[in-house]
């Protein structure tokens, strides 16, 4: 048990330094998102979340809070028993406000979180042992594309499957596209998917969300650069890196980037040249995708699948929408 423990650690911190150095020898250097949320990056993001200008966690919170029992039977409808599968759990308070209503109104739901942070599902767990004991639960670790996989397995239930707070936005529209069919080719006729999408709104809300003024986006982004010398043995100058976010309305993408101030040099053990930095060369670290309709329907009928019904907050910043199978193409 324990050389398996290691290995898996082992095999992770290889896959990170193969990434990190293939990625920092192209042309573009670019680093994948995914890489963000290490234990610190977890509680950058919690503070990110909890920050005045990232909107998305509070729009959607009050879609899950405000419309509790109209999401419970647009997704379940009739259905006592069901699976609800969430990729990319977090912490997981917009679905404890699901379940917790669920269990009220005598239902028993299996919850599967699925997120890629060990130390994330670990308190989920723990939080759901202690807020809901009477859940059932059974957590999955690693990347959604695998791990979906796995938790079809149990076809004795009709499927809820969620993916929440425009996580999807970090995904380009052929990968979007081929996450939603890879979860519609396991949904049935009575099974949901409720996506939510962050939608376009004045640049201005969207580009200070990235750049929030007590500097937690920051924090968030050159922590991946500390990331790669405490995991990878790295010796990058994080001083000499800046933090630019930019946000393009007319592709409706927010781009963040780690900037470097200066010509500079990085040594990362296992790379076989040292990596140079051009004064004011860029790494693109995320893109968060901004929707309008237009491009949700296209994802959808790419996808196998059709809107059944559209959640928004108060202000209309948010949508969170749920898909059904599209008869037409089964
Ligand atoms: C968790 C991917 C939805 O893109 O808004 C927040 C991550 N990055 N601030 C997003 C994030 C910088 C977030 N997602």
């Amino acid at each position: 048990m324990r050389t398996n423990i290691q290995d898996s650690v082992r095999s992770e911190t290889e896959d990170f330094r193969e990434h990190v150095l293939s990625g920092l020898g192209l042309e573009s250097k670019r680093i994948a998102s995914r890489y963000f949320y290490d234990a610190e990056g977890d509680r950058i993001f919690q503070r990110i979340m909890a920050s005045p200008e990232y909107y998305l966690t509070r729009a959607e919170d009050e879609i899950l809070r405000e419309r509790t029992d109209e999401l419970i039977e647009a997704l379940v409808n009739g259905y006592e028993r069901f699976t609800i599968v969430e990729m990319g759990a977090g912490d997981g308070t917009k679905t404890k406000h699901l379940l917790r209503r669920a269990i009220q109104q005598g239902r028993d739901p299996l919850y599967v979180p699925i997120d890629i942070s060990r130390h994330v599902l670990r308190e989920l767990e723990m939080s759901l042992q202690a807020e809901l004991p009477q859940l059932r639960t059974k957590g999955e670790q690693g990347d959604y594309f695998e791990a979906i996989q796995g938790s079809f397995a149990d076809d004795s239930e009709p499927k809820v499957i969620l993916f929440l707070g425009s996580n999807i936005g970090n995904l380009d529209r052929e990968r979007a596209i081929a996450l939603l069919k890879g979860v519609a080719e396991h949904m049935g006729t009575r099974d949901r998917f409720l996506v939510g999408f962050d939608r376009k709104k004045d640049p201005a809300i969207i580009l200070n969300a990235y750049n929030d003024a007590e500097g937690h986006t920051r924090d968030f982004n050159l922590n991946l650069l500390h990331r790669i010398n405490r995991e990878l043995g790295a010796d990058f100058r994080v001083d000499r890196f800046i933090h630019a976010p930019v946000y393009c309305p007319s592709t409706g993408r927010a781009l963040s980037y780690l900037v470097s101030s200066c010509d500079q040099t990085v040594h990362i053990p296992g790379a076989k040249e040292i990596i140079r930095f051009r004064e004011w060369e860029a790494i693109h670290t995320e893109t968060s995708q901004k929707y309008d309709d237009r491009m949700i329907n296209d994802l959808a009928r790419n996808a196998g699948l059709v809107v059944a019904e559209i959640f928004t907050d108060s202000q209309g910043l948010f949508l969170d929408v749920i898909f059904q199978l599209d008869q037409r193409s089964a």
